[in-house]
């Protein structure tokens, strides 16, 4: 019988979330300019098209979609995959300050859909409703995750989510304890400062006792880098600190 964490949890409420990254083997994603953030090998990239196509929703922060340009696509995508409709693109915003001009929104791909909160402008929301299939507006002034994310798995039937950052974005949802599965490349160079960010940057936790454990189940080396699988623990879990 297959280890129980390995086992993808059923949930009826909420999609099962992988959070997908590249990091140096100083714990960096990017630089502090936000450069070079794309230093994974294309092995890498074949393992980041392959997470994407086994989901129903690709999800990212503003900031990454625009400084990265990217278009949360998978390399299998044609006018025949995209009738399936999946997986979906999914961008999250508080104030709307992505561009529709970005080629998030102006190559052809699956469906768009869009997180945001009453913090967005009328003049962007209406921009965002001539290419989005569906728009989640939170009353709160960051996106209330619950809700967004039920809409997503009961309104989208998006069972599995993928996040791919970045730092803040993955943060908000480490924090709910809603990152199911953690998937790390460990790139095989350092990228060094103060301010360059890491994995989940915004709110920390308060405490050692409430961090978010996690266990790592899988890990396999190709080449030069290490491509890593974490699952989630029960909270209780980080109590226990290292024996002395
Ligand atoms: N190495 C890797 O694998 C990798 C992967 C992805 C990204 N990165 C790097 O990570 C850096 C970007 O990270 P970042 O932390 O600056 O930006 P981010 O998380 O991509 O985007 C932050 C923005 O997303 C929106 N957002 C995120 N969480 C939200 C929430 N809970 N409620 C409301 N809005 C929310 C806000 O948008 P608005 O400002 O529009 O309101 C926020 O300003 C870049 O350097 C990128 O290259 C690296």
């Amino acid at each position: 019988m297959p280890h129980k964490t390995r086992q993808r949890t059923r949930l009826t409420d909420r999609p099962f979330i992988i959070v997908n990254m590249a990091m140096s083997a100083d714990g960096k994603i990017a630089a502090p300019d936000s450069g070079f953030s794309r230093f994974g090998s294309p092995r890498d990239t074949a393992n980041l098209y392959r997470i994407r196509q086994g989901a129903d929703g690709i999800l990212s922060g503003s900031e990454t979609i625009r400084l990265e340009q990217a278009t949360l696509t998978t390399d299998r995508d044609s006018p025949k995959r995209n009738a399936r409709q999946k997986p979906l693109r999914i961008l999250a915003t508080g104030r709307g300050t992505l561009s529709t001009k970005t080629p998030f929104f102006q190559v052809s791909g699956p469906p768009i859909l869009i997180l945001t909160t009453r913090r967005i402008g009328p003049k962007r929301f209406a921009a965002y409703q001539d290419y989005a299939a569906g728009i989640f507006v939170s009353e709160s002034r960051s996106i209330d995750w619950s809700s967004a994310l039920k809409w997503l798995r009961q309104r989208w039937h998006i069972r599995t989510l993928v996040c791919e950052g970045g730092a803040t974005l993955n943060q908000s949802l480490f924090r709910l304890n809603y990152v199911d599965e953690l998937n790390l490349t460990l790139c095989p160079l350092i990228i060094g400062g103060k301010s360059s960010p890491t994995i989940a940057t915004g709110t920390p936790f308060p405490s050692l006792q409430e961090a978010a454990p996690f266990q790592l189940i899988r890990r396999r080396v190709v080449n030069r880098e290490c491509f890593l699988t974490y699952r989630r623990l029960p909270v209780a879990t980080a109590a226990q600190g290292p024996q002395k």
